[in-house]
């Protein structure tokens, strides 16, 4: 099988913009086309009308169809990358559990995406709650409202002015609409 690109996408908008909304969409459209999403999350407040899949059987993450979720737990990062492929991977609300303690199973998981065609979703609630390593590898930002200072990203954004003028203009429009978004590219 050739590969093929995948992407990975950041999310980020304080709280209640909507950007589990707009996952759920994304998600929604893949499994209308019979593909597969795994979600992980820190908690079990959202996505809970997703069955679970338990991490203690890497063989039902290798093998399920359509959509399950995770409630992270230390160590599954590994488990997520040896078992699960060919798909949509979700990290919801992720400041609380991508850390720097996760950082090189992240990388690890990040640069053997391609080869397991696993496309990454990272949702976060503004610049600097989401590890500035996924900047680097980011296809493409989706941004609604954020209250952060970008500055601490500059040198990982690959067009740090582009995106502080993108921040501004989108914290102006989402006076009048508190879910708005754009999406911007990262090549
Ligand atoms: N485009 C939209 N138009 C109208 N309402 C929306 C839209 N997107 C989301 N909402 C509503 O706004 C609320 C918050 O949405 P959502 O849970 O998706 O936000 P979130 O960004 O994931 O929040 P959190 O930061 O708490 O995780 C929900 O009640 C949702 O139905
Ligand atoms: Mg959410």
């Amino acid at each position: 099988m050739t590969e093929r690109a995948t992407k990975l996408i950041i999310v980020l908008g304080y709280n209640g913009t909507g950007k589990t909304t707009f996952v759920k969409k994304i998600v929604m459209n893949e499994l209308k086309h019979k593909r597969r999403a795994l979600i992980v999350t820190p908690d079990d407040i959202e996505w809970n009308t997703i069955e679970m899949v338990n991490p203690r059987f890497p063989e039902r993450i290798r093998n399920y169809v359509l959509a399950r979720r995770l409630i992270y737990e230390d160590g599954i990062l590994p488990i997520i990358a040896n078992n699960y492929r060919n798909g949509l991977l979700i990290f919801d609300d992720c400041r609380a559990y991508l850390t720097a303690q996760t950082d090189s199973d992240l990388h690890n998981l990040l640069i053997r995406r391609r080869q397991k065609m696993i496309d990454i979703i990272a949702v976060g609630h503004g610049f600097t709650e989401v590890p500035p390593k996924l900047f680097t590898f980011a296809s493409e930002i989706v941004l609604f409202r954020t209250i952060d200072n970008i500055d601490r990203r500059k040198n990982v954004l690959k067009d740090f002015a582009a995106m502080q003028a993108a921040q501004a203009r989108i914290n102006q429009k989402a006076e009048k609409n508190p879910h708005y978004f754009e999406v911007i590219p990262q090549v």
